[in-house]
C-alpha cells in the first residue's frame, strides 16, 4: 500500500466501535486539514469481532461530531493481511498490542506496531487509550482529547 497511494495507517482497538473510528475519523480529518489527503490512507480495525458491521457507538460519533469531525465506516476484524498492506498499525492499548503481535508471530508482515499514546506529547508512563465503552459520556470527551493529541503527535511523526 505504501508504494501506490502514499502512507497507510491502520487503527486498533478492541470493538472496532468507539476508539479505534475516533482515531480514524481524527487522523483523516488532521490528514484533510493539512491538505495531506494524497498521501495517506487510513483505516480502523477490531481484535475481536462482536460488532463487525456496526456504525461506531453513538457517544463517539457525538463527541467527534462536538469536533466538527464525522466518522466514516463500519466495524471490521483485524485481519493477518492488514500486518502485509498496512506501513503502521497502531493500538489503543497493551492489550490491543499483545493481541496483535501474536497475530504478528503468526503471519509475519512488515507493518510497524505501536501504541497511539507514544505519540501524545502529554501522556505519563500509563500509554493506554482507556475503554470508554462501559463508562459515562466525560469517559468519551477525555479519550477524544487524548486521540487528538496523539494524533497530531503522530502525523508529525509520519509526515
Ligand atoms: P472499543 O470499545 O474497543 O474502543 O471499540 C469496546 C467496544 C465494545 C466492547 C469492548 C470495547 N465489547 O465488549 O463489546
Amino acid at each position: 500500500m505504501s508504494t501506490q497511494s502514499g502512507t497507510s495507517v491502520l487503527f486498533v482497538c478492541l470493538g472496532n466501535i468507539c476508539r479505534s473510528p475516533l482515531a480514524e475519523g481524527v487522523f483523516q480529518h488532521l490528514v484533510d486539514e493539512r491538505g495531506l489527503g494524497s498521501r495517506f490512507v487510513v483505516d480502523s480495525a477490531g481484535t475481536g469481532g462482536w460488532h463487525v458491521g456496526e456504525r461506531p457507538d453513538p457517544r463517539s460519533e457525538k463527541v467527534a461530531a462536538e469536533h466538527g469531525i464525522h466518522l466514516a465506516g463500519s466495524a471490521r476484524r483485524l485481519e493477518a493481511d492488514d500486518l502485509r498492506e498496512f506501513d503502521h498499525v497502531i493500538v489503543m492499548d497493551r492489550q490491543n498490542l499483545a493481541d496483535v503481535r501474536q497475530l504478528h508471530d503468526l503471519h509475519g508482515g512488515p507493518a510497524e506496531i505501536r501504541l497511539l499514546r507514544e505519540f501524545d506529547e502529554q501522556a505519563d508512563r500509563d500509554l493506554d487509550v482507556p475503554d470508554p465503552y462501559y463508562g459515562g459520556p466525560d469517559g468519551f470527551e477525555k479519550v477524544f482529547r487524548m486521540v487528538f493529541r496523539s494524533c497530531e503527535g503522530l502525523l508529525t511523526a509520519l509526515h
